[in-house]
């Protein structure tokens, strides 16, 4: 398993180019399937995720072929429907399949996707509204056996805006007979992003950027060949915006659309933090931190998917800061780690209240989720010494080549394949 090292404290300078999104490309790699004919997609990130769905996806027997920076798939010689748990178990986004397999082949057997680290997260959102839509839904020793005599439209409530079931509810309704109306629809970017991308192939679909997304379904044989670009990832953007601010540097960081985190700068702003949003990003200058209350919501509220990194950063921010974590279960695997650096941070249920330190010491740490790993590079940022990072696979999964951008910002970063 890799490990990466980082000398700290670090100082960054220059600027850095975010990659395409890996939360819009998943969904829309999934929605490849429900094109008889070809799409090709345009700067996907070399990400594990990436790999592990055009894995899944060639193991169903589409053709996968890339060109530079273009990946063409084809689906015209398809030929499974199922998605094995060895797969699903490494990526939950793996059951994003379920909703173009029903719509394309009336049929498909998924493994659940199981536990992980940051919660149980299971999937009744997405199977209660499945069968609305007329799908038959058997689970049997780890697998969701799904069929359908013929996708129909309905209205599906959503109980909670799951960005995952939104996702899955409007692949499959492209393919329905009829019209589906999606209520309380998660409003996240890249939500939007998959619903351009299906426009695009063909798809009849209103309300993007609402919680009320209405698509009237079509023969998918009528569905044309596309291509496509997803937008620039925000998760990665915030990751470097607080990279700068936990090591008092300024740089730019660009390629992807600022009002993406409105919250995230508002909640920056609000801990005094120096920003200027440009057209095509945001540059960080010289701040001096206040601590912050702060918790995650769904989008347009602090994402969940920046708390881990936020908490690196009020480690060294002098005062109190408190974070609550509302989207997750068990979301502060990041936090024992944090400590070993010589963090003060007390945990009080889902709720985090960090008293900022001025310094942190360089320990050897491991890396637990996709996220967490993010805090931890963070932090080491900030540590003095050479801090050891462990089982970074998890951080491979969604920051592509991170270690070559934080070189190229100055940092002191090596990589051991052990
Ligand atoms: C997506 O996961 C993202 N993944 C996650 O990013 C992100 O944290 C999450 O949305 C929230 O923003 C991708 O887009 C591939 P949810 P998803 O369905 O779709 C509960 C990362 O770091 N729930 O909105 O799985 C669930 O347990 C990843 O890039 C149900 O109870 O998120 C969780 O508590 C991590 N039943 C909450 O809703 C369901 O049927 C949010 O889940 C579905 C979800």
């Amino acid at each position: 398993m890799d490990k990466l090292y980082i000398d700290g404290p670090a100082k960054l300078n220059g600027s850095v180019r975010v990659s395409r999104a890996k939360n819009a490309y998943l969904p829309i790699i999934a929605g490849v399937l429900l094109n008889p004919r070809k799409t090709t997609l345009i700067n996907l990130p070399e990400l594990r995720d990436i790999i592990t769905i055009n894995k899944l996806l060639s193991n169903l027997g589409v053709e996968i072929k890339t060109e530079g920076h273009k990946t063409i798939y084809d689906t015209s010689k398809f030929e499974g429907h199922e998605a094995t748990y060895d797969l699903v178990k490494t990526m939950r986004a793996s059951i994003l399949v379920l909703g173009p397999l029903l719509a394309r082949f009336k049929k498909a057997k998924v493994s659940l996707p199981g536990g992980c680290a940051i919660g149980a997260r299971p999937i009744d959102i997405h199977l209660e509204n499945l069968k609305k839509m007329g799908a038959k839904i058997e689970l049997e020793s780890g697998y969701v056996y799904a069929t359908t005599e013929g996708l129909k439209g309905a209205k599906c409530v959503l109980p909670f805006p799951s960005v995952g079931a939104t996702e899955n509810l409007m692949m499959a309704a492209v393919g329905a007979e009829g019209t589906t109306i999606i209520e309380n629809a998660a409003l996240e970017p890249e939500i939007e992003d998959l619903g351009n991308f299906l426009i695009k192939m063909g798809a009849q679909i209103e309300g993007l950027n609402s919680s009320t997304i209405t698509i009237k379904g079509r023969p998918l044989s009528e569905l044309n060949e596309i291509e496509h670009e997803a937008i620039g990832d925000r998760i990665e953007a915030l990751t470097y915006m607080m990279a700068a601010l936990i090591t008092d540097s300024e740089i730019e960081i660009t390629g992807f659309v600022p009002s993406h985190l409105d919250a995230v700068i508002e909640t920056l702003k609000k801990m005094n933090a120096q920003l200027e949003v440009t057209s095509d990003g945001i540059k960080v200058l010289h701040s001096k931190l206040e601590g912050i209350t702060v918790e995650t919501a769904p989008y347009p509220g602090f994402p969940t998917d920046g708390q881990a990194q936020l908490m690196a950063l009020c480690t060294k921010v002098l005062g109190t800061s408190v974070i609550t974590e509302k989207i997750f279960e068990n979301r502060f695997m990041h936090v024992p780690e944090l400590i070993r650096l010589g963090a003060k941070i007390e945990l009080k249920g889902n709720t985090a209240i960090i008293t900022g330190v001025e310094k942190l010491e360089q320990a050897p740490i491991m890396c637990t989720d996709l996220r967490a790993s993010a805090a931890l590079i963070l932090a080491a940022l900030a540590s003095e010494g050479k801090t050891e990072i462990q089982r970074v696979y998890h951080l491979d999964r969604g920051y592509e080549k991170i270690d070559n951008k934080l070189r190229s910002l100055g940092v002191s970063i090596s990589r051991i394949n052990e």
